[in-house]
């Protein structure tokens, strides 16, 4: 299985990378293929004016790992009571109807506030199912993410760490079904 985590914001040092670069590591012991997309590398000064639709190699170049992959983990942190900007610039910039079209996909929100992405999760689901994916239901939300999260050992509170791992493991089974024959 190819897989792609996506670290959803171009803050630089951000949580999300670090929880991305974690939660990958988790998956690669479980055997899966992960690899780290982080959007802080996506290109907005080539898409600058508004180059919808064109051909723009920098683009073509950071989205295609995406469009390959067999699965996609999204790590996603609130602004504002919502996912981040460049996360929607992405999704603009990936060719429309195709992209995304039966993608499995799973949800991890954190923030530094009490609904740990909630709100930016449930916003962005909306968004993937608009783009007819495959939405994983077990989502994971880390609140108050700067003290609950160690880049080391994961989440601090033992319970939620189990959670984490079993969404892990939840995720791949899932993905595995969706790719079953019916008999
Ligand atoms: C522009 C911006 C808006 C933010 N808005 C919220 C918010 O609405 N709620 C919240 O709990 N945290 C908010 N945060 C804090 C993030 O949750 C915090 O930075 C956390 O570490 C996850 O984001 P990161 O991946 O950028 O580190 C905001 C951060 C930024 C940079």
């Amino acid at each position: 299985m190819n897989l792609k985590i996506i670290s959803s914001t171009d803050r630089p040092n951000s949580m999300s990378l670090s929880v991305s670069n974690y939660v990958a590591d988790l998956y690669k012991k479980e055997g899966i293929n992960a690899e780290v997309v982080s959007l802080e590398e996506f290109p907005t000064a080539d898409v600058q004016g508004g180059k919808y639709g064109k051909s723009i190699p920098s683009v073509e170049k950071f989205r295609q790992p995406i469009l390959d992959a067999d699965a996609i983990v999204w790590v996603i942190p609130e602004y504002n009571g919502s996912f981040p900007g460049i996360l929607k610039l992405f999704i603009d910039y990936l060719p429309f109807p195709e992209a995304f079209v039966k993608t499995p996909m799973a949800f991890i929100g954190i923030a530094s506030g009490a609904f740990g992405g909630l709100r930016a999760v449930e916003q962005f689901q909306m968004v993937a199912n608009y783009r007819n994916a495959q939405l994983y239901p077990e989502r994971v939300f880390v609140q108050r993410v700067n003290s609950a999260f160690d880049p080391e050992t994961g989440l601090n509170v033992p319970l939620q760490q189990e959670l984490l791992e079993s969404k892990v493991t939840g995720f791949i089974d899932f993905v595995r079904n969706l790719n079953q024959p019916v008999s």
